[in-house]
């Protein structure tokens, strides 16, 4: 059987690398393609509109055509193909209007009481820019059309989102595409991508995923293709799983049906989820990309054989089977992405990857290719998004270091890349951690003002500790009794604040056999006498000794104790050192020195 995949990117690389692992499939096409993916597929010859693409169907007698990418959709390939009477898995245009008229899409969500931002269709501008008074910040105008993924534009002000307004309607923006608007409700809570295969009846469901659409760490900065992506999303619980399918999934199927639009093909089902609660953000007609990378490679199912059954519609007879092992992609962009960029650098690192591995199957990375063009024996960049590292793991965490690992040995001059994929998901993994991790005792009354801040820093960080006023000298027995309660909570580190001759924190560490962190408190002799005294501690009575007053730093140090043993804390120690990166850049910018 031969297989024509259509699109260029990460994503239809991913699919072709899969295709070709079918014991039916026996050659893969990509139209256009990047160069990167010969190892898995063959590039077809330039096919520039769909009447070309047609006839290389026909000459090359394809058996099934996958749609990658949406404009195709959108414009009709599938009706086409369908027309000539050969296979082709994606919707038709009149069903690719679920994501090329945000209108149409949003209308119909109404039509069929799907959750989704409350919100109004304008053509002209003076109804729209009088919604917008009726409205608070933030303001979520989107162009009705295709726009490259940048159609939807969220304004902090309201004088921003008359800007936007003005420029969409105008065609100034995103020309035709923008000439009608949808403003809608801004939504808060965790975003996830849901995607099913569909035959227009029956569907099968892929594991959750979620993607991270903004170029700069801690989701900062312009909105991309999708920098990185990982599954499953542990934000999608077995419950808002259900909902998603229940509420979402079956309604829009058999919503799509009853008006005489089947819809056929891979559903995108793009989703804010809050608490509880599920509303849609989008529809797209294909995979996300690069959310497709780390699915593909957990899917164990035979995809050609899926994809047959989504042309034929005979997916109710199809059994879809996942590796149970988590998945993460990180994108390595070229410098400059989303805006412009250079291309031609030459990629050093991937020649010996596995992404050239004939036993794919088994294989537990993979590099996929976005935009890359062979130089001889080199590739060079030949994109924004260049190329998506992709790699299992037993659990997220495990296929995240994996992931990085092979990233850190690939280099182009201004290659760029997210730090933190999926570190928002695993700050769902808290891992029953006990009510009380820390306790924190000091000598006098006068030192809860610095001890407030190490507690402010463990309420950041989510680690519970209790606090309690004790002296070495003057009530021993209550320090000890303070250590056995919290250690009987679970309590896993200390700290100990004190002054002056600073006995407190050698008295801790006497009695217990948790890690204790000192904190010497100014008081006389600038706290050099409470430093010197917790900092001189007898051989195999170890206090980790802070600078005076140090109480934010001993908290953090804590925290990383116990993220020794706490998935989510490790996350929340990365995401924190980003923080104080970008916000030592922020002063930077702020004080005006370039
Ligand atoms: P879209 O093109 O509709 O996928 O929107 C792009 C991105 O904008 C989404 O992934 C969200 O991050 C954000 N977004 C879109 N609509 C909303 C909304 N109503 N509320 C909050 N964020 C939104
Ligand atoms: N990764 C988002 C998209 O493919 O639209």
């Amino acid at each position: 059987m031969k297989v024509l995949i259509i699109g260029s990117g990460g994503r239809e690389h991913s699919i072709a690398w899969k295709m070709q692992q079918s014991p039916q499939v026996t050659k893969v096409f990509v139209a256009p393609g990047n160069d990167g993916m010969l190892g898995h597929a063959e590039l077809a010859p330039p096919l520039q509109t769909h009447e070309e693409i047609l006839s290389f169907i026909k000459q090359e007698s394809i058996d099934l055509t996958f749609v990658g990418q949406e404009v195709y959709l959108v414009e009709g390939l599938v009706d086409q193909i369908d027309a000539a009477g050969y296979r082709a898995v994606g919707p038709t245009a009149a069903a690719a209007a679920l994501e090329g008229s945000k209108a149409f899409s949003k209308d119909f969500m109404n039509r069929h009481s799907i959750p989704s931002a409350a919100y109004q269709t304008f053509s002209d501008q003076k109804p729209a820019l009088e919604y917008l008074e009726s409205l608070t910040a933030p303001y979520v105008i989107k162009a009705d059309g295709l726009a490259a993924g940048k159609g939807a534009v969220i304004c902090e002000n309201l004088e921003s989102a008359q800007n936007t307004v003005q420029q969409m309607l105008s065609g100034e923006a995103f020309g035709e595409a923008g000439k009608t608007i949808v403003i809608e409700e801004f939504l808060t809570g965790e975003e996830a991508s849901y995607f099913v295969l569909t035959d227009g009846q029956d569907f099968v469901s892929f594991p959750s995923c979620q993607d991270h659409k903004r170029i700069g760490e801690l989701d900062t900065g312009l909105n991309t293709g999708g920098m990185g992506a990982y599954s499953p999303a542990p934000v999608v619980t077995p419950m808002i799983e259900e909902k998603i399918i229940e509420e979402v999934v079956k309604p829009t199927i058999a919503g799509m049906a009853k008006e005489g639009k089947p819809y056929k093909g891979v559903l995108y089902v793009g989703l804010m989820i809050h608490e509880k609660n599920i509303k849609v953000i989008e529809f797209n007609c294909r995979f996300g990309d690069p959310e497709c990378q780390p699915l593909m490679m957990r899917l164990k199912s035979d995809l050609f054989a899926l994809s047959l059954a989504v042309a034929d519609g005979t997916l109710t007879e199809q059994k879809v089977e996942f590796y149970e092992d988590a998945a993460a992609c990180i994108v390595l962009a070229s410098g400059g992405y989303p805006q412009e960029y250079e291309k031609g650098k030459i990629i050093s690192g991937i020649e010996a990857q596995p992404s050239d591995d004939t036993e794919a199957s088994s294989a537990q990375s993979c590099i996929f290719h976005a935009g890359t063009k062979l130089d001889g024996s080199v590739y060079r960049t030949n994109g924004g998004r260049v190329l998506g590292v992709t790699a299992l793991g037993k659990n997220l965490e495990e296929a995240l270091n994996n992931a990085y690992q092979i990233v850190t040995q690939i280099y182009w001059q201004g290659v760029n890349y997210r730090e933190d994929i999926g570190a928002k998901g695993l700050l769902h993994f808290r891992d029953n951690r006990p009510e009380v991790s820390v306790g924190i005792v000091m000598g006098s009354k006068s030192d809860l003002e610095i001890a407030k801040k190490a507690a402010a820093m463990f309420d950041r960080f989510g680690v519970g500790y209790e606090l309690c006023i004790a002296s070495a000298h003057r009530t021993p027995e209550r320090t000890r009794n303070f250590i056995k309660n919290i250690e009987a909570k679970g309590g896993e580190v200390f700290i100990a604040m004190a002054g002056m001759a600073a006995h407190l924190p050698g008295v801790v560490a006497a009695d217990t056999t948790k890690p204790v962190i000192g904190v010497p408190i100014v008081s006389t002799l600038q706290g050099m006498d409470s430093l010197l005294a917790i900092a001189q501690m007898p051989p195999g009575v170890p206090v980790a000794t802070m600078a005076t007053n140090g109480a934010v730093n001993a908290a953090i140090l804590a925290v990383q104790i116990l993220s020794l043993r706490y998935t989510d804390l490790r996350a929340q120690l990365r995401l924190y050192k980003m923080e104080m990166k970008q916000q030592v850049i922020a002063s930077h910018h702020a004080a005006q020195l370039g």
